[in-house]
């Protein structure tokens, strides 16, 4: 059998569960070897057996992006460089929830915690990943939006993906005269997961993706 992605490396946050972990069971059953991250070592590990049970291979990696570990992120790049020496896909699926409010009701712990889980770690993510995205033919970056529009009670979401959109638009336009990697914010279709069910507790489920189709769809769009 053809493996389109052998001996490419992916690195997936938000890969213990939802749309992070069909990501990375789709791209290790297409050859990748995939570098898998969230908080959940249970969940990273369900993963992990999925993904040996099709013949392929994962590298953990338990990390909370928004505690107090967050500066960890930092040694994400150097480490994947000195071991794998290249970075094909990143797809950053990683968001950790925060609960639909009135503007004039966040609070200070909860617009903290927001920024730091959901936005300061896309800029330490990308500081870190940038350099060996760079020097991989080919590479393409993913970060998934979360909304398609900004509606009430949505601007702690509403505030992290504009800004997130304005850092891959610089980042893109920083890196184009260096390389060729490809830069996406990707919304997904609505998909039945555990983020989808806390903002919608009462939606219907019939009509929504399940999380493999979701990561197929995703992963159609790559040039690999
Ligand atoms: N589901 C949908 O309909 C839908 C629609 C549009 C966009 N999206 C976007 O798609 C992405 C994935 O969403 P999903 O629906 O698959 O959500 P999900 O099932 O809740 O998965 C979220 C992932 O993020 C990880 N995570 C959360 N907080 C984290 C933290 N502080 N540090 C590290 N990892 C963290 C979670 O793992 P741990 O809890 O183990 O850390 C989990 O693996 C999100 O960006 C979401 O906005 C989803």
């Amino acid at each position: 059998m053809i493996l389109p992605l052998k001996n490419k490396v992916a690195f997936i946050t938000g890969a213990s569960r939802g749309i992070g972990q069909a990501c990375a069971i789709v791209l290790a059953r297409a050859g990748a070897h995939c570098i898998i991250s969230a908080r959940t070592q249970g969940g990273l590990i369900q993963t992990d057996d999925q993904i040996k049970s099709q013949g392929g291979t994962a590298t953990l990696l338990p990390m909370d992006l928004g505690g107090y570990e967050a500066e960890h992120i930092d040694l994400i790049g150097p480490s994947i460089a000195s071991q794998f020496n290249r970075l094909d896909i990143f797809i950053h699926a990683a968001f950790q929830y925060t609960p639909l409010t009135p503007v004039s009701q966040i609070t200070d712990a909860a617009w903290d915690k927001n920024i730091q889980a959901n936005l300061s770690s896309c800029r330490r993510l990308i500081r870190t990943l940038s350099p060996l995205l760079c020097a991989t033919n080919n590479a393409q970056a993913i970060f998934l939006q979360t909304i398609a529009s900004t509606q009430a009670f949505c601007a702690p979401i509403a505030i992290i993906q504009a800004a997130v959109s304005a850092i891959l638009q610089c980042w893109q336009q920083e890196v184009a005269h260096l390389s060729n990697v490809t830069i996406q914010h990707v919304l997904p279709s609505p998909t039945n997961t555990l983020l989808r069910q806390s903002f919608f507790p009462a939606e219907s489920k019939q009509n929504l993706n399940t999380p493999e189709q979701t990561a197929q769809e995703i992963l159609n769009s790559f040039r690999l």
